[in-house]
């Protein structure tokens, strides 16, 4: 997903665009770029790769000189990425630059307009056009002409611009794409992340679709659509630049992961209040529970896994049917939804695009939206009819883990709040099962410590493998489905997971001797019918490495490695038992070399459809 910074104040700018771009490349990218205004002229210094390339083209930041600039990290979608597509784009008179995060759709048609009237372009990416189309707009008005140009496009925009007749301007426009205005004193910023403004300022203002921000130094003023000046809140980030920082770890997943404790714990805390769960603002009151005759989550990724464990609990507690539905899929399927259904929408970053669009489909067809999104602000957030924030603090590697499990945790806390207000849990079950809840932190804490220390082991001896299966049965497939991506997102190993059960009907066929096998056994109910599974692919070869408790004797026997988790409440277990899943993946991929933080083809959020 493409970064955009904007900085305007009384230093140079330079320095504090490459810092805040540097802060987005988790994002994922393939090039980088920044325009800064000197002098009454627009200076572009762009680069195709890592940010490294771009620093020593500017001299580290000492390059261009000014004090009012834009900046962009670019992950590919029109062009191919090269020094040409990258941005900063330039009109063809060189008056504006502007730089892009989302898709321009009507940009073809926009673009043989303008070449007709003798404009020439020399990249094939849409922001190009949206330079010469505000080139063509201009009559002196920097913000009408911005505003005229952007009501001809169609598609997702977060866009800077900058004018080189207005020095100490930078303009930022929001469509279906995230954008933060940073307030300073003296200075002022934009970002489409908090992250890179986190270190300068922690008051900002969240623009919504359709605003536009004249960021200036000595203020900002936000318009909405048709032009008018808006008031809107200032926020307080709640968390520090430390929080977006390694803090020594080698890797963010390796501080994130060990982070999951204290996270789960953020995310349950504002939760409970005095002994009861209370879902913040979404008031879900039993009659509006008794209306729902179907709930639906859907999701891309680790969120989709997220919903296939958090469905166990919800059916199990409310009795109420829940379908887990890939978001990529749903609109395309002709959903049978209605205001009788509610649809949780699960996103990390709250910018999926798949997501997003599955949300904007369940409005249209009538349900009730509770989305569970870990960045605050962020355009999921703002089109749910509730929100339950998870928490976590900035998730910087692109492979989720506590993404993940405080997701888990919303969902319990979901399914049990729901429990109550039905009526289908008594006080003392309730009481027993929000313990279960509030334990989980610990649990998490002891799956790491019994873990740390044997799987770096277990990592080398499994991490040359070329294909690996994961097995399970109900909440350990659920799981088993999280810990299968997590090792072929970060590891590169072709992994599959399978449910336990299934294996015999044709799969089994790949089983052979070494291949190796993540027997996933956290499901009390169903330990020796997954052992029986264990028993079938050692017979033909297999390598089993079980993950389990250590009172399941019978495993430890026939497995020929185990990963340890403490017992925990089945339909919980989960967010327990993807612990030692997540550190296996994370030391296999460290074993084969791999950029875990930044794995190849990922992006931390997939804007694009
Ligand atoms: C998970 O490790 C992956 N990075 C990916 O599957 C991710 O979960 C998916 O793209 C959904 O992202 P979201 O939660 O931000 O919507």
């Amino acid at each position: 997903m493409c970064g955009i910074i904007g900085f305007t104040g009384s230093q140079n700018a330079a320095p504090i665009l490459l810092d805040g771009l540097s802060r987005m490349e988790y994002r994922g990218y393939d090039s980088a770029g920044i325009a800064v205004l000197n002098r009454g002229a627009i200076e572009v210094e762009k680069a195709q790769g890592r940010l490294t390339n771009l620093l020593e083209k500017t001299d580290n930041g000492k390059r261009p000189q000014g004090f009012a600039g834009i900046g962009h990290t670019r992950w590919a979608t029109h062009g191919a990425p090269n020094d040409i597509n990258s941005h900063p784009h330039v009109s063809g008179d060189g008056r504006f630059a502007i730089v892009h995060n989302g898709i321009i759709e009507n940009y073809a048609a926009i673009k043989e307009e303008l070449t007709a009237k003798g404009h020439v372009f020399v990249s094939e990416t849409d922001t190009e056009v949206a330079a010469h189309l505000i080139e063509e707009c201009y009559t002196g008005d920097f913000k009408a002409a911005v505003m005229k140009a952007v009501s001809r496009l169609e598609g997702a925009y977060a866009f800077g611009i900058i004018c080189s007749d207005f020095p100490g301007t930078v303009f930022a426009v929001r469509q279906a794409a995230p954008l933060i205005v940073g307030l300073g004193f003296g200075e002022n910023y934009f970002a489409s992340d908090v992250t890179a403004l986190v270190s300068y300022t922690k008051n900002v203002i969240y623009l919504d679709d359709g605003e536009f921000a004249e960021v200036r130094t000595d203020g900002v003023t936000i318009y909405d659509s048709i032009g008018r000046p808006v008031e809107k809140p200032v926020s307080k980030i709640a968390w520090s630049i430390e929080a977006a920082e390694k803090g020594g770890y080698e890797h963010f997943m390796l501080k994130e992961i060990v982070e999951q404790p204290a996270a789960v714990k953020e995310a349950i805390a504002p939760r409970i209040k005095g002994g009861e769960i209370v879902l913040d603002d979404f008031d879900l009151t039993e009659e509006k529970l008794r209306n729902i005759n179907k709930i639906v989550i859907t999701a891309c990724g680790s969120a989709y896994h997220a919903g296939c464990c958090g469905r166990y609990a919800i059916e199990k507690l409310t009795r109420i049917p829940v379908e887990v539905k890939l978001a990529s899929e749903f609109r395309y399927e002709d959903p049978i939804v209605d205001e009788h259904t509610l649809m949780i929408i699960v996103s990390q970053s709250g910018e999926t695009a798949d997501t997003k669009a599955a949300l904007e489909e369940g409005k249209r067809l009538g349900a009730e939206i509770l989305a569970i999104v870990n960045v605050v602000g962020s355009s999921i957030a703002r089109l749910a009819d509730h929100v339950l924030y998870e928490w976590a603090g900035p998730e910087i590697a692109v492979a989720t883990t506590k993404g993940f499990t405080t997701q888990l945790v919303l969902l319990y806390l979901f399914a049990l709040y729901a429990a109550k207000k039905l009526d289908r849990v008594d006080d003392f079950e309730y009481a027993r099962l929000l313990g279960e809840i509030c334990s989980l932190p610990k649990r998490i804490q002891n799956a790491i410590d019994l873990n740390m220390v044997s799987i770096p082991r277990l990592a080398e001896k499994y991490h040359d493998r070329g294909s690996m299966f994961f097995i399970g049965r109900n909440t350990d497939y659920a799981v088993a489905l999280e810990g299968s991506l997590k090792m072929k997102e970060i590891s590169y190993i072709h992994a599959e997971a399978y449910a336990a059960g299934e294996l015999k009907h044709g799969t089994i066929a790949l089983i052979e001797e070494g291949t190796p096998v993540v027997a996933v056994c956290c499901n009390e109910d169903l330990l020796e019918k997954t052992a029986s599974n264990i028993l079938e692919v050692k017979a033909r070869g297999a390598e089993v490495l079980a993950l389990s408790f250590r009172e399941n004797r019978d495993i430890i026997a026939h497995a020929d490695d185990v990963m340890f988790v403490p017992k925990t409440e089945t339909f919980f277990s989960e967010a327990v038992a993807v612990i030692p899943l997540q550190l296996l993946a994370y030391y296999v991929a460290k074993a084969n070399g791999c950029d875990i933080d930044k794995p190849r083809n990922l992006a931390k959020s997939v804007t694009v459809e």
